[in-house]
């Protein structure tokens, strides 16, 4: 469950969330809005990369102010371009280096590493250099070492903006199979279209919140 109680985020001279009160127990969420509206701000809030200027925003719980090393425990974030997620040489190594700090035996972080792989089809790519991967394979590298750590929820910020259709249909399945809840933010509109719940942001406000078809529907009136 993610909470936000009148959260506003100053940044600089600027009012980029303003008094958002929302509670989102729904499984998959998707945030869509106007460049710079705030979606990725709002994005950041839930796994406590960002703060409140006021307000509280409490997920899992947990007030992410004060809690914020164990929120970003248990919330997965996956960033629009996997090259900046992805640290190590090789595809393993990536997806080990997500598990350093979990004293786990080397033959168990093996294990693991070789699961989450297999689970998102880079099996055979473990010993491949990461850099050489499409971008496709590398948002799903980025997935599997998020994954490999179990995060009670997955927030995504343009998960496939850089993915050709197919590939951005491959996440689309992906999301509809994840037992975890999911907060998307997309500008790809038809990622969103089977979400269970859809909010528009603007100009740092929640302007609609409904299921996809009618948010939707209202955001292509702002737009135009
Ligand atoms: N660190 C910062 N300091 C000052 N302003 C910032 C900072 N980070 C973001 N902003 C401003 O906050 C506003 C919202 O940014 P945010 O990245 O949340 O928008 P967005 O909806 O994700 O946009 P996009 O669709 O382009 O990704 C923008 O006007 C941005 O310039
Ligand atoms: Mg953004």
């Amino acid at each position: 469950m993610i909470e936000l109680a009148d959260v506003h985020v100053r940044l600089g001279q600027r009012d980029v969330l303003r008094g958002i009160t929302v509670s989102l127990p729904e499984r998959r969420v998707g945030v869509i809005g106007a460049n710079g509206s705030g979606k990725s701000t709002f994005a950041r809030l839930i796994n406590g990369l960002a703060r409140p200027s006021s307000g509280d925003v409490t997920v899992l719980g947990l007030d992410t102010r004060r809690h914020a090393a164990r929120i970003r425990r248990r919330v997965g974030f996956l960033f629009t371009d996997p090259d900046a997620q992805i640290v190590m040489p090789t595809v393993a190594e990536d997806v080990a280096f997500s598990l350093r700090r979990k004293g786990l035996s080397r033959e168990e972080v093996e294990h693991r590493v070789q699961e989450v792989l297999a689970r998102y089809g880079l099996r055979e790519h473990a010993d491949h250099p990461a850099h050489h991967l499409s971008g496709g394979q590398k948002q799903l590298l980025a997935l599997c070492s998020v994954m490999v750590l179990e995060p009670d929820i997955l927030v995504m910020d343009e998960p496939t903006t850089l993915l050709d259709l197919r590939h951005s249909r491959q996440v689309a399945d992906l999301l509809r199979g994840l037992p975890q809840q999911v907060v998307v933010v997309s500008h790809d509109l038809a990622l969103l279209e089977d979400f269970d719940r859809v909010l528009v942001l603007d100009q740092g406000r929640i302007v609609a919140d409904a299921e996809p078809e009618a948010a939707i529907g209202h955001y292509r009136k702002i737009m135009s």
